[in-house]
């Protein structure tokens, strides 16, 4: 499974960067917000970071709006990614961009139909939001499983970008149901690496030599 970090700040990029598993970033206009930054001059530090695909959400919600937001995008890096939502005018411009070969991120999906209709417009993500439906109530991985059937069921290539991941069981269960990829705040991506037992079995293996040998 490829793994995406989910931030706009530009040092815990760098830090996920730095573990050499990161496969991409994804940000959005929450994310951009909390930075305090012009939206495009952070995209572009990060698209000198990272080569793998770096999500730009558009602000508009009309399609003329969106394609203008992904044609200005665009100059920023050769790795933006549009991420558009799964709208009716994302939809239309999902179709529009997939037509000119540039890659789109299809962004707050809920429901599995969402996906069949983004895939059929040529998207190259789709991103189901797995914590916000678990917030509300839903299994956010039944998502997951239903539109890794559907794609499958057709032969649809479009990537499943598992989102809205808030601990290591979401990123666990994704990669058994078979997400593509799952984008993930930086402190998950790190306990991914984490178990009591490690930690416990280190100490106990580096007291014991130094027992034995000073
Ligand atoms: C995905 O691209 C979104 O930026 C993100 O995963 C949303 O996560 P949240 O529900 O934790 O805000």
């Amino acid at each position: 499974m490829e793994i995406y970090i989910d931030t706009a700040n530009l040092d815990e990029i760098k830090q996920a960067a730095d573990l050499g598993i990161l496969d991409g970033v994804t940000t959005n206009p929450t994310l951009i917000a909390k930075e305090g930054i012009d939206y495009g001059k952070r995209l572009a530090e990060i698209c000198k970071v990272v080569s793998g695909p770096v999500s730009a959400e558009v602000i508009a919600v009309d399609f003329d709006g969106m394609m203008k937001e992904a044609r200005e995008r665009l100059k920023i890096a050769d790795n933006i990614v549009i991420k558009l939502p799964v709208t009716l005018p994302g939809l239309k411009a999902c179709k529009a961009l997939a037509d000119e070969g540039v890659k789109t991120n299809m962004t707050l999906c809920f429901q599995s139909l969402q996906a069949m209709m983004v895939a059929k417009a040529g998207a190259f993500l789709i991103s189901p939001f797995i914590g916000r439906l678990d917030d509300v109530g839903e299994d956010g991985m039944e998502l997951i499983r239903n539109i890794r059937q559907i794609y499958d069921n057709y032969g649809f290539d479009t990537k499943i970008l598992a989102a809205s991941i808030r601990h290591p069981n979401h990123m666990l269960h994704c990669a058994l149901a078979g997400a593509d990829v799952a984008t993930a705040p930086l402190k998950v991506i790190t306990d991914c690496m984490k178990h009591p037992l490690t930690d416990i079995g280190l100490e106990r293996f580096l007291s014991d030599y130094k027992k034995a040998f000073g």
